[in-house]
């Protein structure tokens, strides 16, 4: 369905055309000036250097027109020097409201050409443990994820596990000198156990001993290094090593991730990439795209256009082992193989971003993606503490992401239970729901790119642009529908709304008009914070008008379930948003 800002710009531009001006002035904007206008056409301006002619009389021209229709969803007037000021009538409103409330899609718009696209996040390493930093792409990618698919997009998520780098290399190393007998790392075995030699809280331990070591002893790292070559030219005892670290990390994440209600549907790997990158070596020589500098193979990538140099993408050590690029380009070559997508979007933390400007050119040089393939990065910011620096424990360790859940969700627990709105055998249950909300809005509400206080106050209050507020705002509802007879239900869920009788049930009436708009630029602009500023302003006008509104003791039948079919339209408004961010609502809190 059009969007009301479509509606109004075509009625509009049909007014500019009629006394004789370029229809395509009559473009219509949401208001910069609230106070004085709900939306805005500054066409007038702009005409006035094509017409040669004052603004305000331009506008005063169209305003006249629109005078004249009465089919028209809008009033206009003319304010100095030639803005068109617009308020939408509200007999259409509450025609918009009940078509909204009846489509399937509750007013999203529906891409026109539906897109295949792989949202490439969550991006953790096997054998290390998830910490903060994997958050962000985690909840920014999931709910990525959900809006592409929710405008009618095909998406599938891809977890891509970082398994084929120094990391792994360095695991074997240090598990070697841990125990060197192991049928592992003896060059002739031939079978190796069933049972894996560690736990994932001792193969958590190996990974930051060895990382360790590696940076103050040369050999070690040499060690190390070595162990990844032969790991990436499949060795035996390492390759069923790395199976066994496979199996109980993935095992562990995945368990992770179900908490934080992030969900792939492909558990790819940078190792899946590993048979086509003999391919793929081959070919970028053959075609002398890739070159030999000091031993190692680097493609350069620079355009005459850059401001600032980019260096050449390296894409295989002199040692003749893989990089980080090398997977990510094997992998593209398997996505376009596998899946021919439409779009990849990737997110990574923004100071990886040289890393993503230089294989996607590789990509794009040698042709791995079609021309029409859309490649994406969103490179997030920081998340830091307080004191301003990245979010660490109390000991100055990274902190791992189950502990940081851990805590805040204790927090709630002792806030729900001060609120004494929750039975207490929900109580659990309740905190769960309600912290997941506070750290994902806590993440969402900020620009991806921005880096951001993580404020556990801040984020678990009620009150403010918080999740918790826009999670009460939506039991706020529930309950009073709870209460309502059964016939008023029915009636809401029917939508049977009436014109606005007031400032602040137009207030809410416009803004539930505007979220297919919202959601529209969310997709456009792969921006979910658009979202929490749309369902905050929501759940504000909301609040004011149940403050200004005798809901279920209006006498008037009529009069009462228009109102509760408001509160019914607002409430599906917002659960479909906050699905859309990622997290959902419980009974009561
Ligand atoms: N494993 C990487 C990290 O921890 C993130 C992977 C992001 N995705 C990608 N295709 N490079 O930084």
């Amino acid at each position: 369905m059009k969007t009301t800002i479509e509606i109004m710009s075509e009625q509009l531009g049909s007014a500019f055309a009629e006394a004789g001006y370029d229809k395509d002035l009559g473009r219509v904007r949401t208001s910069d000036r609230p106070d004085l206008a709900e939306y805005q056409c500054n066409g007038a301006m702009a005409g006035a250097k094509l017409y040669h002619k004052a603004p305000f009389l331009i506008a005063g021209d169209v305003a006249a027109v629109c005078e004249k229709h009465s089919e028209f969803v809008f009033t206009a007037a003319v304010m100095k020097p030639g803005f068109i000021n617009l308020r939408v009538k509200n007999d259409f409103l509450a025609d918009y409201l009940k078509m909204v409330a009846a489509d399937p899609h509750l007013s999203i718009p529906q891409e026109e050409k539906p897109k295949k696209i792989i949202v490439d996040y969550g991006g953790p390493n096997v054998a290390k443990p998830l910490h903060v930093g994997h958050l962000r792409s985690a909840v920014i990618g999931e709910s990525i994820k959900r809006i592409c698919r929710a405008t009618g997009n095909e998406v599938l998520g891809d977890v891509h596990l970082g398994d084929w780098g120094l990391q792994m290399g360095l695991i074997i190393t240090e598990l070697r000198h841990e125990q060197p007998d192991l049928p592992y790392f003896d060059e002739n075995a031939e079978s190796f156990p069933e049972e894996a030699p560690f736990t994932i809280s001792e193969l958590e331990k190996i990974y930051p001993t060895a990382s360790a070591k590696s940076k103050e002893d040369e050999a070690y790292r040499a060690e190390a290094l070595e162990a990844t070559k032969e790991l990436q030219l499949g060795r035996k005892g390492y390759m069923a090593l790395w199976r066994q670290i496979m199996k109980i990390s993935v095992a562990d994440l995945k368990r992770n991730y179900e908490r934080l209600d992030v969900h792939f549907d492909l558990w790819k790997a940078e190792s899946d990439a590993q048979p086509i990158i003999p391919w793929m070596i081959d070919d970028l020589k053959k075609r002398g795209i890739a070159h030999e500098d000091q031993g190692a193979l680097i493609v350069d990538v620079t355009e005459p256009t850059d401001k600032k140099e980019v260096p050449p993408c390296l894409i295989q050590k002199s040692d003749g082992s893989s990089l980080y690029a090398t997977t990510d380009l094997a992998t593209v070559v398997d996505r376009m193989r596998n899946y021919h997508p439409d779009a990849m979007i990737y997110l990574a933390d923004k100071r990886q971003a040289l890393h993503y400007t230089q294989f996607f050119r590789v990509s794009r040089i040698a042709g791995y993606v079609d021309k029409d393939t859309e490649l994406d990065y969103i490179g997030f910011g920081t998340m830091n503490g307080k004191d301003g620096k990245p979010f660490k424990t109390r000991e100055g360790g990274v902190m791992r992401l189950e502990i940081l859940l851990d805590d805040i969700e204790a927090e709630m627990k002792k806030k729900i239970a001060d609120n004494r709105n929750v039975r207490s055998e929900d109580a659990d249950e309740t905190a769960k729901i309600v912290s997941l909300a506070a750290v994902k809005y806590g993440d969402l509400s900020n620009q991806a790119s921005k880096d951001y206080v993580f404020d556990v106050d801040k984020f678990t209050s009620f009150e403010g642009n918080t999740g918790p507020y826009i999670l009460y705002t939506i039991v706020r509802i529930k309950s009073i529908l709870a209460k309502a007879s059964e016939e008023d239900r029915a009636a809401a869920e029917g939508c049977a709304l009436l014109p606005a009788d007031g400032e602040a049930g137009k207030a809410l009436m416009l803004d539930i008009s505007g979220f297919g708009a919202a959601i529209g630029d969310a997709r456009r602009e792969l921006a979910p914070h658009k979202i929490c500023a749309y369902i905050y302003q929501l759940s504000n006008d909301f609040n004011r008008a149940y403050h200004e509104t005798k809901i279920l003791a209006e006498e008037n039948d009529e009069k009462r379930r228009s109102y509760l079919s408001l509160l019914r339209l607002t409430e599906r408004v917002l659960e479909t948003s906050i699905n859309l961010l990622g997290f959902s609502a419980p009974d009561h809190m």
